[in-house]
């Protein structure tokens, strides 16, 4: 069984990544090849030809259709093969799955289960990402390591203070305790940590133009198993949100991570930075997008570490957790119980073994006479 809950949603792409060419990307230990047809749909199959399973991603788009780079299956969007080399007749099992997939908040979202159970109106959202009254920078690292891990880190942000130092870890992130809350109808994790008198980091120094100390807000919500967000806001010292109106004196910063797996020991660490201020100030996204790539590579970094040294161990090592490990273990629950929820789903289809004719045998040739 997997260690990612099935008959789920996952971000399997930004929408801006999936156009006319065929992109092949494992989602949850499956081989997706995803594209957009002349509508404009996104179409995700199964990347292995089901012929000799010659990997779709490496063959060639013909319209809305994809020709078998090896001997020319040719597959509509919908996954039926539609012609083969040298018969008229096609095999009814001649298909590969197709998976479901939803467009929303610039993510591609795949549907990992039984197709019959997809529902879009369980995709969390982040609407920001797609929102004109904010700008976002965005990008995705690969992960050697197993998304449990990720989670572990992102829900425990005390680390920034000593992983993150310099660029987003201040004295005060893992000096603050926070508090823990899950909704367990809903399926959420929220961490938060409320600093009242903190360093500015540099990353938050340059990009919103403070000079001294900040009020930092940090407001997670963890919607398992793959979106992440994390509601930042910074205000000059003392400066708290109004009862009424908008908190136009400080500034908001919504950082977004889709956490896919993509194997058991690796994962596609999707992230973004979305703001609400300096709008078209392109130095400023240069800024953000760089140092926050460097943050994110300095957790990739210790990440891929600790999946060898996890890899490496003796069963039943023994963790020791405190306060700060809260939301992670709250995470861990929530997966497991998704776990246990979507546990024996169906994914896609098997294909059969097809139509194979008949192979006529030569009769054996007449004895030549010897003289
Ligand atoms: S492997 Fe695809 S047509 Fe043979
Ligand atoms: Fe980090």
């Amino acid at each position: 069984m997997p260690s990612w809950p099935l008959n789920q949603w996952y971000v399997a792409a930004y929408s801006q990544e999936v156009g006319d060419d065929l992109l092949g990307r494992t989602i949850c230990n499956e081989p997706l090849v995803m594209y957009r047809t002349s509508e404009g749909e996104v179409v995700a199959l199964a990347d292995r030809c089901v012929h000799r399973r010659f990997p779709l991603s490496m063959s060639n788009r013909v319209d809305d259709s994809i020709v078998c780079g090896y001997h020319g299956f040719t597959y509509d969007k919908g996954g039926q093969c539609i012609a083969a080399p040298a018969q008229k007749r096609i095999p009814r099992t001649a298909r590969v799955p197709s998976f479901v997939v939803h467009e929303q908040d610039s993510f591609v979202w795949v549907w990992i289960g039984d197709n019959e159970r997809a529902d879009t109106a369980l995709i969390p959202r982040a609407p920001w990402l797609d929102d004109p009254a904010y700008t976002t920078v965005r990008g995705m690292e690969p992960l050697k390591a197993r998304y449990g891990l990720l989670v572990d880190n992102l829900l425990d942000l005390s680390h920034e203070t000593y992983l993150h130092g310099g660029y987003i870890g201040t004295p005060e992130v893992a000096e603050t305790p926070m508090t823990t809350e899950v909704d367990e109808e809903a399926n959420v994790v929220y961490v938060s940590r409320h600093m009242a008198d903190a360093e500015c980091p540099s990353l938050y120094a340059r990009s919103t133009g403070i000079d001294g100390r900040i009020t930092r807000w940090q407001d997670i919500e963890y919607h398992p198993p793959c979106l992440y967000l994390l509601h930042s806001r910074i205000a000059p010292v003392g400066v708290l949100p109004p009862e009424d109106g908008p908190d136009d004196q400080a500034f908001h910063v919504e950082v977004v991570y889709a956490i896919t797996p993509e194997t058991e020991h690796s994962t596609h660490d999707f992230w973004m930075v979305a703001r609400d201020f300096a709008l078209d100030d392109q130095e400023i996204s240069t800024f953000l997008a760089e140092n926050n790539r460097t943050v994110v590579l300095q957790d990739v970094t210790a990440l891929d570490v600790l999946e060898t040294v996890v890899e490496g161990e003796k069963d039943h090592y023994q963790e020791l957790s405190i306060n700060i490990d809260t939301g992670g273990l709250a995470a861990r629950r929530l997966l497991q119980k998704l776990i246990a929820q979507g546990e024996a789903a169906p994914v896609g289809e098997t294909a059969g073994a097809g139509d194979v004719a008949e192979v006529a045998v030569r009769a054996p040739a007449e004895p030549v006479p010897t003289a």
